[in-house]
């Protein structure tokens, strides 16, 4: 992506060759700050606050996190060690256990002195992969959103509704929602885009919301429950959203408010699509119901933060003191809400047989 003129990916190697390097996404959007990881504490810290976030990603850092742990020790146990410890970072986006089994997989078989480069290969590997599987489910998405345009009235623009974020900063670069999005604007397709604010972290109305802007892409940011009221208007002609977990039948687990989008969307018939990249599958879960969703903090719902009027970032408490709080962080939308799947492969419908007919080795 370009800021101001630069390009950036989210994640990328330190100039001494095996620091790893992040857009620390906890500063945004009042601050475009990095941070330099040198540990795999370093890495699992950065997935656990958030520093990096969204499927894809904290794949490419759990992979780099298995370089730096590497570093520090070539052994089977220390292998095993950093690999289950990062796996419990984020227990609900698959692509880190996928990522983390690809890392198992390239450096397993090989004598300690030939890890580490190979470890850093394969993880330099996950991450350029993954800037070009974003780029194909770009191009297939846009598709669709070019089919409602050539829908509409001249001068009419295609309303797109988002939820969190799963643009480029969700993943290496490009993003996975967005992506379509970047796509068909890039293209000359008029569109705007609904930015679900997306509570209690708020990755719309920070994250997406960011770099929509950065991109020069019309966008809106709405409160989380928004979305049905101007479906109802007839002021939403799609909706794109991201997963952090796609089970074998095709049901879909992403950020929690997911679910209640997909149902307004359905009553209303707005289509309603998942783009998500192959390593974003779990073929061992059979339905949604079975995918782990994680429970973060109570203070992450009680509190907000942003910047005051003399520009400093400051928490603040929301809620009547002393009440409980909970927080699931994802909700499962079932198959049969989802209009298609957009992959890398295509678009499928979301079934058993819409994503073997795109993933035929799986099968
Ligand atoms: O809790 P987050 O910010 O990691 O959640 C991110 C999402 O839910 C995204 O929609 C999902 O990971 C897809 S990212 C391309």
């Amino acid at each position: 992506v370009n800021i101001d003129g630069k390009a950036y990916r989210t994640i990328w190697l330190g100039a001494d060759g095996w620091s790893v390097e992040i857009i620390d996404q906890t500063k945004l959007p009042h601050e475009l700050a990095f941070a330099t990881l040198k540990t795999a504490e370093d890495a699992g810290r950065a997935i656990l606050t958030m520093q990096v976030r969204g499927a894809p990603l904290i794949g490419a850092m759990a992979a780099y996190g298995v370089c730096l742990a590497l570093r520090q020790d070539g052994s089977d146990e220390a292998l095993d060690q950093a690999i289950a410890t990062l796996a419990k970072q984020r227990p609900t986006a698959v692509n880190l256990r996928w990522a983390l089994e690809e890392m198992r997989a390239a450096v397993r078989n090989l004598p300690r002195d030939k890890r580490l480069s190979a470890a850093y290969q394969r993880a330099a590997e996950i991450a350029d992969a993954d800037v070009l599987t974003n780029r194909a489910i770009g191009v297939h998405g846009a598709k669709l959103i070019e089919a409602m345009a050539a829908r509409k009235r001249p001068g009419e623009r295609v309303n797109v509704l988002t939820h969190c974020n799963a643009g480029w900063l969700a993943c290496v670069d490009r993003g996975t929602a967005l992506s379509p999005i970047y796509e068909a604007y890039d293209g000359g397709t008029a569109l705007h885009v609904w930015v679900d604010e997306t509570r209690p972290r708020n990755q719309g109305a920070s994250l997406t919301a960011f770099e929509l802007g950065a991109h020069g892409v019309p966008y809106t940011v709405i409160v989380d429950n928004a979305g049905g009221h101007l479906m109802q208007q007839g002021l939403v002609d799609m909706c794109i959203v991201g997963a952090d977990r796609v089970a074998a039948n095709g049901d879909v687990a992403n950020k929690i408010g997911t679910y209640l989008k997909a149902l307004a969307a359905k009553d209303n018939g707005v289509p309603f699509y998942v783009a998500m990249p192959h390593s974003t599958i779990d073929w061992t879960i059979a339905v949604g119901k079975d995918i782990p969703i994680e429970e973060r903090s109570a203070e992450e719902v009680l509190t907000m933060s942003g910047r005051s009027k003399d520009g400093k970032v400051v928490q603040v408490e929301i809620a009547a003191p002393g009440s409980p709080a909970r927080n699931d962080a994802f909700d499962v939308t079932p198959a049969r809400l989802i209009t298609g799947l957009i992959t890398e492969r295509g678009v499928c419908q979301a079934s058993r047989d819409g994503l073997r007919s795109l993933y035929p080795e799986r099968g």
